[in-house]
């Protein structure tokens, strides 16, 4: 029998880790699937999605800039991918009609809980940040009920308005928008960083002393691309920090989970992937 087909769909896409991960996973888990990674075309996504589905494949993982798109082009939405506005899990229904998922903000709060042990309940939270990556973790995050959340950017109208769509799930939270000149005082146990912009000359600029007493500092992008925002954070004081290939390896066994009804074990998968890669 042929093997089942799955894939990634991103531009540009040759440097996705999905394929290694997902095969790893397969492998694992005995499962007969290919995986591969496919060039989206812009202004052609939904028809080359379509066509795909109808001639064969069983799901698809979508990364950027595709996930806002991927979220129109789905005949239904699971409860998170509707609140996070995004779509990074496609699948056919016995029907044909296609559903959209999004596993990151799941990912992100996994990789947090199992592999760092981190508690959030009552604890402080930063996130420098306002764009669709912030959008997809605000209800995982809520949901483990912080005591304060404050959503800082550049543009801090967007944070306002993060602020304002979420208000009906904050709980206890104080759930709080700011730009990057004025963010309130910490010490915050958590600061990720969900901007576009690592530091540097054209990167993000905030206020020293910002990190004091901050105990994990986690940058949502992987690899050496995380590098000059990790350096900062160490060299201000935060306890930890780690990039994002954890979130990376933890959405994607939700994606996984949720095809093949068997959830891997991402610690060796993760570790593998420290061994062979340039991470900080
Ligand atoms: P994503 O879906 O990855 O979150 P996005 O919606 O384009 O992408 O959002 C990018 C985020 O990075 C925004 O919060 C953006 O700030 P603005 O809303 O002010 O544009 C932030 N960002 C990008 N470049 C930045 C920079 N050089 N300094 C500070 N923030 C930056």
């Amino acid at each position: 029998m042929k093997p089942d087909c799955y894939a990634v769909v991103g531009n540009p896409i040759g440097h996705s880790l999905s394929p290694r991960i997902h095969m790893l996973f397969a492998a694992q888990t005995n499962q007969s699937m290919v995986y591969e990674a496919r060039l989206g075309r812009p202004g052609h996504f939904a028809e080359d999605v379509r066509h795909w589905f109808r001639t064969g494949l069983r799901g698809l993982n979508v990364t950027v800039p595709f996930k806002e798109e991927a979220f129109r082009l789905v005949d239904r939405r699971t409860a998170r991918a509707q609140r996070a506005g995004a779509v990074n899990t496609v699948w056919a229904e016995a029907d044909g009609t296609l559903t959209g998922d999004n596993t990151d903000g799941t990912g992100f709060l996994r990789d947090l809980r199992i592999r760092l042990d981190l508690d959030l309940a009552d604890r402080e939270i930063l996130i420098l940040g306002a764009g669709g990556a912030t959008r997809g973790l605000l209800e995982p995050l809520l949901a483990e009920a912080p005591a304060r959340l404050v959503i800082a950017n550049r543009t801090p109208a967007r944070a306002v308005a993060l602020v304002e769509s979420f208000a009906q799930l904050a709980g206890t939270t104080q759930l709080e928008a700011s730009g990057l000149a004025s963010i309130p005082d910490g010490p915050y146990d958590l600061l990720i960083n969900a901007t576009a912009a690592g530091l540097g000359t054209h990167g993000l600029s905030l206020p020293p002393g910002l990190l004091a007493g901050t105990s994990l500092a986690y940058d949502l992008v992987y690899g050496p691309a995380s590098r000059p925002f990790l350096d900062w954070a160490r060299e201000q004081g935060a306890g930890s920090v780690t990039d994002g290939l954890g979130m990376l390896v933890e959405q994607a066994a939700e994606s996984f989970t949720a095809w093949r009804g068997v959830r891997p074990d991402t610690t060796p998968v993760l570790r593998e992937l420290r061994e062979t890669l340039d991470t900080p």
